[in-house]
């Protein structure tokens, strides 16, 4: 075990302070009047529904939004931080819930870009002294001179991490920085922090997960609708009261999955054969096949074939051999939107860069996809009453934080971005549902409401590929398991025999009496 970080009285003199804390958005008090602290060497999560204002509170330490009213504090002394750079310089650092790496740079090239006068000023050979110094130091494998659109999302945030490491900073807040790791990576960037922490820097950590706020905080502060709720030492939380804290109900962790009979062979996978961006064969003759009313689980850890399959099934692929049926007929080589008018939807892992555009209006992206066929279309125009009416729909029933479907959706939190997403792509009304990790940034009250939109398209005939790192969701929604490890299937398991030791072992590629 590690050793325990529960020991938040135990820890240094209070490093930042915030005294009602106010910011407004047009319409909305995304922070109202936060009290806050956070203690030199402590970890302190900031937890939260969707659109709570963690990530407006955040950025508003980081300088990145400069609040309405109230006052920040640095070691005791009033401090006004107008921009990133004032906080870099007081020794703030942060990794932002969107990574602002420059793609196309080295690592080495983005870590020296943006640097300020606080961290050493050194030359080109020194940096990439120090920043091999510093990988040695959080045994983080990085290569200086790797392009960042090359590294794993794992990879680009110790990019981030590395470059406020390497700025000096005393205060390092992190925005749900495990909503892209594997649970393996998660491990890795826990025991780092602690490891930080105990050497004195202090860490603001925003996250969902309300087993790593157990695993890893000294003290938690709950926000709901902008406003704080509590603050607490973390040996007094359960996940119930924190989940209770957050969205104000109780919530189950458990739904309630029906007994249904699946039906015909929908999606059809025979002898897929894709490479990945480098050429190299990542997926390696896969045979599955999904049926009506069917959830099918993909479980596996990152990087072992299933984003490219993924791709493959949505036609952003090219396959080297096999073929891909829908209902019998090959739709592998078909281009994307013809897909997608062929009844299969999907929810992209990456809802930035493939799922939304960000200077639409939440109801244009609602329609994404969609704007061509019915009812959104009549004749050559758009409907807009359809149009509207979907996109209303959507915003009730996934609680969608914004203040009209005409709201220009690059202004919503992370979460409320993914529930775009979910409600154009339930709503569009499919027989398959393609989803890579489908509630990833989502607050657990949400996660409940997308389970129980599965398993009622479930009920209603539409078959489900489920790829999902969560291995908890997996055993929660899936019928079948199937788990994939370096581009092969190892098994494909019955849902009721599964256990976590089980798939576990087989995504580590360890098959049965070996
Ligand atoms: N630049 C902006 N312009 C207008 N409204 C904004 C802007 N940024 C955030 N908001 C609004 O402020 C509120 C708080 O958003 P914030 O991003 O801080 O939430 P969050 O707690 O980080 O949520 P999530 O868990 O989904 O990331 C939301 O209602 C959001 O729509
Ligand atoms: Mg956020």
């Amino acid at each position: 075990m590690e050793e325990s970080n529960h020991n938040a009285e135990g820890h240094g003199p209070i490093l930042l302070e915030t005294r009602g804390l106010t910011k407004h958005f047009p319409m909305v008090v995304a922070n109202d009047a936060v009290d806050f602290n956070v203690s030199q060497g402590e970890i302190h999560c900031l937890l939260g529904e969707n659109g709570s204002g963690k990530s407006t509170f955040a950025e508003s330490l980081f300088g990145f939004y400069m609040p309405d009213s109230g006052e920040i504090l640095w070691k005791g002394e009033k401090v006004e931080i107008t921009s990133p750079s004032d906080a870099m310089d007081l020794g703030i650092g942060m990794v932002h819930q969107h990574f602002m790496l420059v793609e196309t740079h080295s690592v080495l090239e983005n870590i020296m870009l943006g640097l300020n006068t606080r961290g050493p000023l050194l030359d080109e050979k020194s940096a990439r002294a120090r920043i091999t110094e510093l990988s040695d130091q959080y045994d983080v494998n990085m290569d200086p001179d790797a392009i960042i659109w090359q590294l794993s999302v794992g990879e680009q945030q110790w990019v981030e991490i590395l470059k406020a490491l390497y700025n000096g900073v005393e205060l390092l807040i992190l925005d749900e920085p495990t909503a892209v790791l594997t649970p393996q990576e998660s491990e890795r960037l826990f025991s780092v922090l602690k490891k930080m922490s105990r050497e004195g820097l202090s860490i603001i950590f925003i996250t969902h997960k309300l087993n790593e706020v157990v695993a890893v905080s000294d003290r938690v502060t709950v926000l709901r609708k902008g406003k704080k709720i509590d603050t607490i030492n973390s040996w007094e939380i359960t996940k119930a009261s924190l989940a209770r804290m957050m969205v104000g109900r109780d919530v189950v962790f458990r739904v309630q999955r029906d007994e249904v009979e699946r039906g015909q062979p929908l999606l059809e996978m025979q002898g897929v054969r894709t490479c990945n961006d480098q050429g190299l064969e990542c997926v390696r003759g896969i045979d599955l096949t999904l049926h009506e009313r069917e959830i099918l689980g993909i479980a596996g850890v990152a990087g072992n074939g299933q984003k490219e399959l993924f791709e493959v099934l949505i036609g952003m692929r090219e396959l080297d051999s096999g073929d891909v049926l829908l209902n019998g007929q090959p739709i592998s080589g078909k281009s994307s939107g013809s897909i997608r008018s062929q009844g299969i939807a999907h929810v992209p892992s990456d809802r930035i860069k493939e799922g939304l555009v960000m200077d639409f209006t939440i109801a244009e992206n609602m329609i994404l996809g969609s704007e061509w066929s019915k009812p959104f279309r009549k004749g050559t125009q758009l409907n807009n009453k359809a149009i509207n009416s979907f996109a209303e729909e959507g915003m009730e029933s996934y609680e969608i934080a914004a203040p009209s479907i005409d709201h220009v959706t690059g202004n919503l939190s992370g979460g409320n971005l993914q529930k775009v997403v979910l409600a154009r792509e339930i709503g569009s009304n499919p027989s398959v549902l393609l989803a890579n990790q489908p509630t990833r940034g989502l607050d657990v009250g949400v996660i409940e409401y997308v389970h129980q939109q599965f398993l009622e398209l479930r009920s209603r005939g539409v078959g489900i590929l489920l790829f999902s790192e969560d291995l908890d969701e997996i055993l929660t929604l899936s019928d079948c398991i199937a788990v994939i490890f370096q581009g092969e299937i190892l098994d494909v398991i019955d849902a009721e025999e599964a256990d976590l030791e089980k798939i576990g072992l087989l995504m580590a590629g360890v098959r049965d009496g070996e």
